[in-house]
């Protein structure tokens, strides 16, 4: 497909960033240009309201919700697009007022992802939205705090996959990505 083509064209790739062993995956390429990043989101946008999420059709997508950090630079323009709420998940400390918090593992040590309470409504059909997964930690972290909440997560969406790491597997409902690495 020329729209996956060009998106993964359009990906910045950086070997050993941040650090030896790792070939960073970089998003921002993608938003530098227009037509790249239309696409991006258009194509997004087309797989929520086509027939790839089992029952779609017949169902609305309530609340996008977007990951710390590059899954904000994605989320709330799908959420627009979907007359859908947006909705942040960001690290611990960073979020006003009450917040349920989750903690997950990452590469090294534990970290805390937080959602203000009552940013889903119960029984909102829910989607995640962030630009990679890796070994899907901080992506379960936002499944958890959407389902403490009482929404329901339909998928996850990613640009970009690296199923050699299996992070789909934690996860309690589909992962769709754009573009796969190894
Ligand atoms: N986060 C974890 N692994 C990554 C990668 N390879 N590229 C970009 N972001 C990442």
């Amino acid at each position: 497909m020329a729209d996956v083509q060009l998106i993964r064209e359009k990906l910045g790739v950086h070997p050993d960033f941040p650090k030896k062993g790792i070939v960073f995956l970089d998003l921002f390429p993608i938003l530098r240009d227009p037509v790249a990043f239309e696409t991006l989101i258009t194509h997004l946008v087309h797989h929520l309201t086509s027939y790839t999420i089992p029952n779609a059709a017949v169902k609305k997508i309530d609340v996008v919700v977007g990951l710390d950090a590059r899954g904000f630079l994605l989320g709330p323009i799908i959420a627009l697009r979907l007359g859908a709420a947006f909705v942040p998940v960001r690290k611990r400390g960073k979020l006003p007022g009450q917040c349920d918090t989750v903690v997950y593992e990452k590469e090294y040590g534990a970290d805390a992802f937080e959602m203000q309470a009552g940013a889903i409504p119960e029984g909102s059909n829910v989607v995640v939205v962030d630009d990679l997964i890796a070994t899907g930690g901080s992506a379960k972290a936002a499944g958890d705090l959407i389902a403490k909440q009482g929404g329901k997560t339909l998928e996850y969406l990613f640009v970009i996959g690296l199923p050699f790491l299996s992070g789909h597997e934690k996860l309690d409902a589909p992962a769709y990505s754009i573009v796969q690495s190894d």
